[in-house]
């Protein structure tokens, strides 16, 4: 099938057959990247904006680096020393930035809707690298693919997401890609942050944490978004980590090969054991390699690209 969309804003508004050619894509890029040439000329001529409006590290050199493996020209937008502390609304400098011809505009902002204004406001193809808590799209895709890596399939596996689902919009955008590709998703954490509610996203929700991870194939973990919520949602750090941290007793009572997943930044002590963050069943590093393959995926089927047929010597 081919790509016909403009923006990628979401991964609710995605089919399954979308998401599999995003993943199909990216297996092929992620070959080009083994090469000793890893460029290719699929963006030369056009014009990416990184406009990060909110603190990113993993996301913002990932795209940086898959646009520069597209060959496009970039231009890295820092909200400290643009005339945002000036006051200017993020339409009008859009409005700068499409006036400049940007092709594509990538967005982290802390508000959710931001990507979805955005996409209304301008005529460059926006990228949706993170608004508030509402999805993170390409972190979504590079799990998934990252799990369809290693488990072979994401149909019929179990995943349970553990930690603060109400302010995450990783978990959002999970939850949409896993439960369209088939995978039986387990939501745990306190009640405060993750009510029944998102039973209506089809997920299961438990908060016993041993329950919830005794038969998982994808145990996929979130720190606790502080910067988000706006009032405390549990007693203390320590009893957080006591509760819900995944640790080597509960790693112990797990399926021999369930795999960890977490898409930073980690919080060593919080919600995952330091040396379980650096085992070998840790998919961390992984992902974040990942996520260079699926953001040139991204981009180059934006770009009008049809889908891995198309990726010279795939
Ligand atoms: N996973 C993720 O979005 O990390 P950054 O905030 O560092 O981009």
């Amino acid at each position: 099938m081919s790509w016909t969309k403009k923006h990628l804003l979401d991964i609710e508004s995605l089919t399954a057959e979308e998401i599999s050619t995003v993943l199909d894509t990216a297996r092929a890029f992620k070959n080009v990247g083994e090469r000793a040439i890893k460029k290719v000329p699929a963006l030369r001529g056009k014009t990416v904006v990184n406009l990060f409006i909110e603190p990113s590290t993993r996301t913002r050199i990932s795209f940086e680096l898959a646009e520069q493996r597209l060959t496009a020209d970039i231009v890295n937008f820092s909200a400290d020393a643009s005339s945002f502390k000036k006051g200017e609304t993020l339409k009008d400098t859009a409005k700068n930035l499409e006036a400049l011809n940007a092709d594509f505009i990538v967005i982290r902002h802390s508000a959710s809707g931001a990507a979805h204004f955005l996409s209304r406001v301008v005529k460059s193809s926006i990228i949706n690298a993170g608004d508030g808590a509402h999805e993170h799209p390409t972190q979504a895709l590079l799990d998934a693919f990252t799990i369809r890596e290693r488990k072979g399939k994401i149909a019929g596996l179990n995943v349970t997401i553990l930690g603060d689902i109400l302010y995450s919009r990783v978990a959002r955008s999970n939850i949409w890609a896993l439960t369209k590709l088939g995978a039986k998703v387990t939501l745990c954490g306190p009640s405060t942050l993750v009510p029944k509610t998102f039973e209506q996203m089809g997920c299961r929700v438990t908060h016993n944490v041993d329950e919830a991870i005794r038969d998982a194939d994808i145990i996929h973990l979130l720190r606790i978004q502080h910067e988000r919520q706006r009032k405390t949602m549990f007693p203390s750090i320590g009893e957080y980590t006591q509760l819900f941290g995944l640790n080597k007793t509960r790693l112990a009572k797990t399926k021999q090969d369930a795999l960890i997943m977490h898409p930073g930044p980690i919080n060593r002590g919080v919600e995952i054991d330091s040396e379980i963050a650096d085992c070998e069943r840790s998919l961390i590093l992984e992902q974040v390699t990942n996520g260079l393959a699926v953001r040139m995926a991204v981009l180059f089927l934006l770009n009008g690209g049809k889908g891995p047929q198309e990726i010279s010597g795939n």
